[in-house]
């Protein structure tokens, strides 16, 4: 079965008490359980990693993306800048869906660019936790050819 790897980057672990106008009530854990449902009917594994440190979600890319067939991510704050993180999902060479659970167009200025957004086969921002399930639903479906 192909793996997703479903990377969750800082503040992200707040989800359900952080500015619920924003980002919504619905908690990190429950969106997993969500997603972990849906792969079961789409026949995919996943693997999930949250960190409020870039360092981290690098070394869980590194260790974890050779056997995986694409990744979810959504990088927090580090979409703005994080040039780390940007090199380690470029290194992956996975398919990459890029995830914003509130619009980053139709907010701050510096919240519109994305580091992260020209690795990405596409964005989905500001649908809220199903964004995860429309970008889970997608690469179970676009899986890189076997190596
Ligand atoms: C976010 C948008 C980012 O600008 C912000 O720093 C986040 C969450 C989103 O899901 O809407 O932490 O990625």
């Amino acid at each position: 079965m192909p793996i997703i790897l479903v990377l969750n980057g800082p503040n992200l672990n707040a989800l359900g008490r952080r500015d619920p106008a924003l980002y919504g009530s619905v908690t990190l854990a429950e969106i997993e359980r969500r997603l972990r449902e849906r792969a079961a009917d789409l026949r995919v594994d996943l693997q999930f990693c949250q960190s409020n440190h870039e360092g981290a979600l690098i070394d869980f890319l590194q260790a974890n993306a050779a056997q995986a067939g694409g990744v979810i991510v959504n990088a927090g704050a580090l979409t703005h800048y994080g040039l780390s993180l940007r090199d380690a999902l470029a290194d992956a060479r996975l398919p990459i869906v890029e995830v914003h659970l509130s619009n980053i167009h139709a907010r701050d200025e510096w919240r519109q660019k994305s580091v992260i957004a020209s690795l990405a086969v596409g964005q989905v921002s500001g649908l809220g936790w199903r964004g995860y399930l429309y970008a889970l639903d997608f690469l179970a479906h676009h899986q890189p050819a076997p190596k």
